[in-house]
């Protein structure tokens, strides 16, 4: 081999240490060790010294990860040493456990002077089983459990998953065998069917059909991008390996190959110990970001386990040991809708109670009415319903089958024309999912986001009046609307928590001082769907005056730049609704005032009809005073960069939005030629 490459050889090596090193950290410990950018590219300069030298690329190597091509069944795979299964011992109290113990014991022939036995005790995972074959340390084979005598080989798929090693860390046996679960986080399943939904595909009922969907799939290419994980519970065939004592040792030395094991895990004495461990996970159970449906107790050491043996296909020495089940079947009654902070209609499905991940379940949601279409959930159905973690329970699905007879479909805007919280009427944009209330201002359900907005320091700016306040002031009645802001008094203010004398003069000074405001500002304030900041401040440009812009209709609205119909629309329904409009005149009637104008010459300023976009930071000027400066000449800010942008405004770290206005080949300024191109305008205008 010449000297050239043997060095590419040497660099692959490391390379490909390094990167195995980064997996490790990132998906097994989930102690990321760089940044992403660094990660891509130590992978990239493998990738290409692979293309250069095709003779260094081994299977081993982390470019190989997706690379199988679809498959049209998987070959079958016998296991060397069979998968077994557990007892499951069904009663969910202490008892099932002292059972298991009781049975140990009587089966090793210790009696009641004998000392306590020592268990390892882990979490039963909630997905499916995989054997990973390791020979020489290099990943060979990965096979699901199938019958337990004969499994599929889904090798291609098992190697996308990144938490898998292909090359196991440190002296590695001929061969060894490692078992353990396929599964999916529920942050990772919630993800993923959020994915499969808006790409029209099907959705998984729950993290375990996920994983077992996914390691199923035909197609590695799919299956890589399907978030999966994996901890090792056990061992299959090993040669060539010093086999440690205990189980606890054995699950030790597999995390020491770098494979992921589950940090819920203990060696505890007697029944008392497997007890304990029960009841500990049960209180941590809705707070683990994966399923689990019991814990394991396996006898510690391994030669006991030997002594115990087998009955038919269950080892004597271990069992699985339940927690309530986390779904459950029961009957939709019907359904009604919640209105949350933000006006956004939830169809809520009442159910005939039923017990579910540890607790009574009467309510449980059903998202909006794409979902209900999507699944076909009918008042009158049996339903899955499913509990996990902390999440609010929600239908999964019906039970088609049970279905007798034709049942009535929900449509929500036929049945929920007004918001049932406060009657304002309700909405649903075209490309939306969410209905929504339009009685932003009014509805009771919506106050506290409303007034946190309308108070908030780019809208009407009253300084002091956070969350804890709001939260305070409604719960208590006091105020409802914006209106009852202007009618406080400090004995009100006073008697709350937290408020002397002293902060309610100052908060009420503070309210006072909003009276006098801006119409952008106002407009800002009423928290009108799709109407930021920008948008509030052309909308008062353009009409000058209040009552213009609330005699506007759809089309005059369009006329403003940057309004098209989606926010024209958001604008006529909520100015439609009466409740907004009696609460803009009872703030009118309190005092809150702005200069009006006659609507603006559609060309105001020397930088009208020019489009800035800000990046980076300036050396002297604030995006803030910038963006001041700009609009003062009538100049626009946007917040990205496209084919209608005049002027990019760059300062240091400016990243892609600079890249893309050179790509654009677009003017391109720096502070000092934005100041020369304020001053130069200043003086022609
Ligand atoms: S040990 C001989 N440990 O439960 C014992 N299994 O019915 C073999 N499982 O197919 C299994 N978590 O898919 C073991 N910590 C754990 C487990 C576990 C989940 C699954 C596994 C197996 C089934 C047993």
């Amino acid at each position: 081999m010449d000297l050239f490459a043997s060095a590419a050889q040497q660099r692959v090596r490391a390379l490909r240490e390094e990167i195995a090193r980064h997996d490790h950290a990132y998906y097994v410990l989930d102690a990321p060790t760089i940044p992403d950018a660094e990660y891509d590219r130590l992978f990239r300069e493998l990738q290409a010294l692979e293309v250069e030298h095709p003779d260094l690329r081994t299977p081993d190597s982390p470019t190989q990860r997706v690379g199988g091509k679809p498959l049209a069944q998987f070959p079958p795979v016998r296991h060397r040493v069979p998968m077994l299964s557990i007892r499951t011992e069904t009663d969910t109290e202490a008892s099932g456990a002292q059972a298991f113990d009781a049975r140990v014991r009587r089966e090793l022939g210790l009696g009641e002077g004998d000392p306590d036995v020592e268990y390892a005790v882990e979490l039963k995972f909630d997905g499916l089983a995989i054997n990973l074959r390791y020979e020489h340390g290099v990943l060979v084979q990965a096979a699901t459990r199938g019958d337990g005598e004969t499994g599929e080989d889904v090798s291609s798929n098992v190697r996308t998953m990144r938490c898998v090693p292909l090359r196991l860390k440190g002296e590695a046996p001929e061969v060894i065998e490692i078992r353990g679960e396929v599964y999916m986080r529920r942050d990772d399943f919630e993800g993923l069917n959020r994915r499969q939904a808006e790409a029209g595909e099907k959705t998984f009922v729950n993290p375990r059909n996920a994983a077992a969907g996914s390691i199923r799939q035909l197609d590695p290419a799919i299956a890589a991008k399907r978030p999966l994980s994996f901890f090792a519970y056990g061992l299959g065939e090993t040669v060539g390996w010093q086999m440690p004592a205990t189980h606890g040792e054995v699950l030790d030395a597999i995390a020491a190959f770098g494979l992921p094991v589950c940090e819920h895990r203990r060696v505890v004495r007697g029944a008392t110990g497997l007890a304990d461990f029960h009841a500990d996970i049960a209180g941590l159970r809705d707070s683990l970001p994966f399923d689990i449906d019991g814990v394991v107790y396996k006898v510690n050491s391994l030669e006991l386990q030997r002594q115990l043996g087998f009955v038919t296909r269950e080892p004597r020495w271990a069992v699985a040991h339940k927690y309530p089940a986390q779904e459950a079947l029961t009957v939709l009654r019907g359904i009604e809708v919640q209105v949350g902070r933000t006006g956004a209609l939830t169809p809520v499905a009442r159910l005939e109670p039923v017990f579910v991940g540890g607790v009574t379940v009467t309510n449980a949601t059903l998202h909006n009415q794409d979902e209900i279409d999507r699944k076909d959930v009918r008042i009158g159905d049996w339903v899955i319903v499913r509990r996990a973690g902390d999440v609010i329970p929600e239908v999964v699905a019906p039970v088609i089958e049970r279905r007798q007879g034709d049942l009535p479909r929900f449509r929500l805007l036929e049945q929920f024309p007004t918001c049932p919280v406060c009657g304002s009427h309700v909405v649903r944009g075209e490309d939306e999912a969410v209905a929504r209330c339009t009685g932003g201002l009014f509805c009771p359900a919506q106050r506290k986001q409303a007034l946190l907005h309308f108070a908030g320091r780019r809208a009407m700016d009253i300084e002091g009046l956070g969350d804890k306040l709001v939260d305070q002031l409604v719960d208590a009645a006091i105020v409802k609307t914006p209106v009852d802001l202007y009618r406080l008094g400090v004995l009100a203010l006073a008697n709350l928590e937290r408020m002397g004398e002293k902060s309610a003069q100052n908060l009420l000074a503070a309210i006072e001082r909003s009276r006098s405001t801006t119409l952008a500002r106002f407009i800002f304030a009423l928290g009108i769907r799709n109407v930021g900041e920008a948008t509030a401040r052309d909308l008062a440009r353009h009409f000058g005056s209040l009552d213009a812009l609330l005699a506007a209709d759809a089309e005059a609205l369009q006329q403003v730049e940057d309004v098209g119909p989606i926010v024209a629309r958001s604008i006529v329904e909520f100015f439609a609704e009466p409740h907004n409009r009696e609460v803009i005149e009872q703030l009118r009637a309190a005092g809150v005032h702005w200069p009006e104008g006659a609507p603006a010459p559609a060309a105001g300023g020397a930088l009208a009809g020019k489009t800035f976009v800000l990046t980076g930071t300036l050396p002297t000027l604030s995006r803030d005073e910038a963006k001041a400066l700009i609009e003062a000449q009538g100049g626009k800010v946007a917040g990205s960069v496209s084919k209608k942008t005049t002027y990019v405004v760059a300062g240091a770290e400016a990243g892609s939005k600079l890249t893309k206005a050179q790509e654009l080949g677009l003017d391109v300024l720096d502070e000092d030629g934005l100041r020369e191109l304020l001053s130069k305008t200043d003086t022609n205008s």
